[in-house]
């Protein structure tokens, strides 16, 4: 069993139903935030992870989107990226269970196709070797999200999805590192009351063992689900030039792809 993190998810498979009518034709994450579709932004942190092989969990109706853009675009990196398709969304730990084949044996890094980060985690992937870790981000609205009480030595305590009360404001962002483990246990959850299969349940487990670790950060954490979240999001991006944080090879694989996409054009149209 391997101990390095060589496998990476990411969930593109939503509907984006809040950003209808941009979505109803077309997946969110290939929307643009500043210069570049979305899905880039979690693309570029699992590569400056080190990681190699990805797969994209897509709808049945934007599959064929994905494709077109990514299907080849990272071919001679020698970075491989599958897809597969999630019927419905599921929740969260669904990817784990589509992607068994996938992960096998492996340690894996699951990222929400809607994140964006300013901060570099390419350390924690790269370091990690078992158990579970999160990131972390003090919010001013933590009844939005799962949160994580701290103890006195800044471990986590108690995980609550969503709390009515107030138990802590440090929110789990989405990417989540996890061994080899999460598979088997994300095929005994259990679908909460709103349907789903939630992922504070394989945080829970984790903590339960004692083998939660986490990353507290104060750089830049968006979600682009909303109309004016994705403009800002964009906004935040040009003026905080996180796209120059991007990995020097994925820049030049997109690069690439730009230019030869304008020559077959000019060519088809000459
Ligand atoms: P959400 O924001 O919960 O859903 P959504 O993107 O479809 O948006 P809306 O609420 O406007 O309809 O999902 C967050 C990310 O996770 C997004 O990239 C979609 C992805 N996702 C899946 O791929 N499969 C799932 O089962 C779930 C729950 C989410």
């Amino acid at each position: 069993m391997a101990e390095k993190i060589t496998k990476g998810i990411i969930l593109a498979a939503g509907y984006g139903t809040r950003l209808y009518p941009s979505t109803i034709v077309t997946s969110k994450l290939l929307l643009p935030v500043y210069d570049r579709p979305m899905i880039f932004y979690p693309l570029n942190v699992l590569i400056k992870g080190g990681i190699k092989d990805i797969l994209i969990i897509v709808s049945p109706d934007h599959s064929g989107h994905f494709i077109n853009l990514l299907g080849s675009i990272l071919e001679k990196y020698k970075i491989q990226i599958s897809f597969k398709v999630q019927s419905l969304p599921n929740g969260l730990p669904e990817a784990f269970i589509l992607g068994e084949n996938h992960i096998d044996e492996n340690n894996v890094a699951l990222i929400l196709g809607d994140n964006i980060f300013e901060n570099d985690f390419s350390s924690e992937i790269k370091n990690f070797k078992s158990g579970g870790h999160i990131f972390v981000k003090k919010v001013p609205d933590p009844e939005r999200f799962g949160v994580v009480k701290l103890d006195a030595g800044g471990q986590a305590e108690k995980i609550v999805e969503k709390p009515k009360d107030w138990v802590s404001d440090n929110a789990i962002t989405g990417l989540y590192l996890f061994d080899h483990q999460v598979v088997e246990l994300a095929k005994t959850l259990k679908p909460s009351a709103r349907g789903e299969l939630e992922i504070v349940d394989v945080h829970n487990y984790y903590l339960h063992k004692k083998e939660l670790a986490l990353t507290i950060f104060e750089g830049e954490w968006l979600d682009a689900g909303s109309h004016d979240s994705l403009l800002e999001a964009s906004l935040t991006v040009r003026d905080k030039k996180i796209t120059g944080t991007f990995d020097p090879m994925l820049d030049e694989a997109i690069a690439e792809y730009c230019e030869k996409q304008k020559s077959l054009i000019k060519k088809r149209i000459s």
